[in-house]
């Protein structure tokens, strides 16, 4: 049988293991422990930030970062709208509305002047937002410098969901350290994980220790136990911190890789008509956690879908880019500034198989497909 080539597949180590192990043989196998103290600092050495809490998953950093600056049922968060849907679903555990902000054509991250605009006009309606999350998509840094500018002039809090940009830079700088606070997330698919799992991090002592005060139940400091708030499960266990040491490790190994990925496709496909490549903004090196392309249906002679079809057909698995949460039915109701460059990019982008463990051939069998499409064509109805 042909050999599946997946979108992004967990990419492991030589250290891992080692440190899984040796939380077996200390018996940490619990949501406290040493692994998680010396992952957090870590991480925090490689983000250059202060302060991290580790926790089960990028949704649950995204949600308690919500709650830390104090966003309530009733209040309103803008949000970009090209993302997964777990960028906004905690805006709305926390009975809170999204606004939806759309991209811009150079990083398709969240267009900075409608930001700005849709502040100045909040401003002037005295109806600001709780925050901005801002997200950074596919391994590439949103424009941060004009977007906490305009949430500054606000004092409007940033929070940063890199959740898919771990190993991105921007000028020079990790994104999620920039805002008030920044999450990211080691789920199975993310450019390092450990199988599930998340990090909050900020250069604010308090924020991170309110982080961890929450993320374990609340427990007020008693010998009994004792809550005055209410608190969730939301710690990393010792065991799954020691698997992301380890990753953290190879971490700039795993963004070569999938750069590599990116320029294999960019050259053997970028010339073929109807096709483009996500672009890379100036300001910052992309780690093209998934490598992305549009097709443009009338010059290239098949559309995004008839592509993927065809390609799913041969055991390739490609995904369109992100439906905008602004078209999803569970976001419906929810207000949107602009939405025509997310909705395009929608139509028309491809995510490709893009794992760091790719083979020369796997990327052979991937080019070769597309390229095929190309010259045979389809008929178009
Ligand atoms: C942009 C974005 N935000 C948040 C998340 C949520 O992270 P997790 O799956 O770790 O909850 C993801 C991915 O899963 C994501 O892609």
């Amino acid at each position: 049988m042909t050999k599946p080539i997946l979108l992004s597949t967990p990419h492991m180590g030589d250290r891992e293991l080692e440190f899984v192990k040796e939380a077996f043989d200390t018996n940490w196998i619990a949501p406290v422990g040493p692994h998680l103290e010396a992952f957090e600092q870590e991480f925090c050495h490689v983000i250059g930030v202060n302060h991290a809490a580790a926790v089960v998953s990028g949704t649950a950093a995204l949600h308690l970062a919500l709650q830390l600056v104090g966003v309530e049922s009733g209040d309103e968060v803008f949000c970009s709208t090209l993302t997964f849907a777990a960028s906004a679903n905690p805006i709305v555990y926390l009975g809170a509305k999204p606004v939806f902000i759309d991209s811009d054509r150079t990083s398709w991250n969240m267009n900075p002047e409608l930001l700005r605009a849709a502040l100045d006009k909040r401003a002037r309606l005295g109806k600001l937002p709780k925050a901005v999350v801002v997200v950074h998509l596919y391994g590439q840094s949103a424009d941060i410098d004009p977007i906490l500018e305009a949430c500054n002039r606000y004092e409007v809090p940033l929070i940063e969901d890199a959740a898919e940009s771990l190993g991105a830079t921007y000028k020079g700088r990790s994104p999620g350290s920039f805002g008030k606070i920044g999450i990211f997330s080691f789920n199975g698919n993310k450019i390092i994980t450990t199988s599930g799992g998340g990090m909050l991090v900020s250069n604010e002592p308090e924020i991170v220790i309110k982080a961890r005060f929450l993320s374990t139940q609340a427990r007020d400091p008693a010998p009994h136990y004792q809550h005055s708030e209410i608190g969730y499960n939301y710690r990393l266990s010792n065991v799954l911190a020691g698997i992301g040491r380890g990753q953290l490790r190879v971490l700039e190994q795993r963004v070569q890789a999938r750069r590599r990925n990116f320029e294999v496709y960019r050259q053997a496909l970028g010339e073929l008509p109807g096709i483009s490549f996500m672009p890379e903004a100036s300001y910052g090196r992309a780690t093209r956690w998934l490598s992305c392309m549009t097709i443009n249906p009338y010059i290239f002679g098949a559309d995004r879908e008839q592509v993927r079809k065809i390609l799913a057909q041969q055991h390739i698995e490609t995904r369109p880019v992100w439906k905008p949460l602004h078209l999803q039915p569970a976001f419906a109701q929810y207000e949107t500034v602009g939405g025509e460059v997310a909705e395009e990019l929608f139509a028309c982008g491809l995510c490709l198989p893009s794992g760091s463990n790719l083979t020369n051939e796997d990327l052979e069998r991937v080019v070769g497909a597309i390229a095929k499409i190309c010259s045979v064509g389809i008929k178009m109805n």
